[in-house]
């Protein structure tokens, strides 16, 4: 059957279990994988720019032993001469064996997955979703909690616009015993649609506009960035950016086993005197942004290693 992820909940929990442990066994024995998907082609189509996302999803094609090929730039694409998602996709059919999209526009991978005749990855589409990150959160609040249940985690920045917050949110919702902390300025409070869901499986949350009102009370503190390219006008972005600025300072008050997160890239959002407190775990979320990715390749290729 094929099969496609769009958004986490694509997957059952017992299924993205499935894929996490691969993930860890991948990370205890690369070499095991080092030629798993030999003769296989992931495309990668770019219409926004990502630095990790396109490259870890390449890493881990090369990773396992296949082969890699796409744009990173609408304009080098027939995009710039208005060919739309839905052709792309049935195109790149016929180039890859895979194909991992990220697109300005939400629902733009739906679209894809409608029109493929190959397994599409959602690598962000606008602010609605981006469902390899959250696969990466979770392998990595696994690896650092050894648990995805049972804990506080506060979420702070654009949660209005941050697809990362919007997937993550579905998918931890889903786990027994999670609550929720919203730290944002008013204008980028999580949506409506979000709240809504979590009242009717009456998971608790609280809004916060400081950090210092509840990092002491944190399992997991998730930082985003404020995202200049989803605001309609500057002077909004100019008010908001610095809004928030994770210092040392400020980790004193959290406790000695709260782990920061953060999709990146970073701009001013967390001071990079933090990089040196073992609590900071955002480069290592990236390397197991590599491992997850391997895991969910070879899942919807169905591959068994
Ligand atoms: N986390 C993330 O999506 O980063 P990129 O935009 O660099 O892909």
């Amino acid at each position: 059957m094929l099969r496609h992820i769009i958004k986490p909940d694509d997957f059952t929990v017992q299924e993205l279990d499935h894929i996490f442990d691969i993930a860890s066994d991948i990370e205890k024995n690369p070499a095991k994988y080092a030629h798993a998907c030999q003769g296989k082609k992931l495309a990668t189509c770019f219409y926004e720019p990502s630095t990790r996302t396109r490259l870890s999803t390449e890493a881990a094609m090369l990773n396992l032993g296949g082969s890699v090929l796409g744009f990173s730039d609408a304009d080098s694409s027939s995009a710039a001469k208005g060919e739309t998602v839905a052709d792309t996709a049935q195109v790149i059919s016929c180039f890859a064996d895979i194909m991992a999209i990220r697109h300005p526009k939400e629902g733009a991978a739906m679209v894809a997955s409608l029109n493929a005749t190959i397994p599409v990855i959602n690598c962000g589409d606008g602010g609605h979703q981006h469902p390899t990150q959250t696969l990466t959160d979770l392998l990595t609040i696994r690896a650092l909690k050894g648990r995805l249940n049972n804990f506080v985690i506060g979420l702070c920045g654009d949660l209005k616009y941050g697809r990362t917050v919007h997937s993550l949110i579905a998918a931890l919702s889903r786990y027994e015993g999670i609550r929720f902390v919203f730290i944002s300025p008013e204008e980028l409070r999580v949506p409506d649609y979000i709240t809504d869901m979590l009242d009717a499986k009456r998971i608790p949350y609280q809004m916060e506009e400081r950090i210092e009102g509840s990092i002491s009370t944190l399992d997991i503190l998730y930082m985003t960035r404020i995202q200049r390219e989803r605001f309609f006008n500057e002077e909004d972005y100019v008010r908001l950016k610095d809004f928030y600025i994770l210092d040392a300072e400020k980790m004193k008050q959290a406790r000695d086993d709260m782990y920061v997160l953060h999709p990146l890239p970073r701009v001013n959002e967390i001071a990079v005197e933090v990089d040196r407190d073992p609590r900071a775990a955002y480069f290592r979320q990236v390397q197991y942004g590599v491992y997850v990715r391997m895991a969910l390749i070879l899942t919807l290729l169905d591959i068994q290693v």
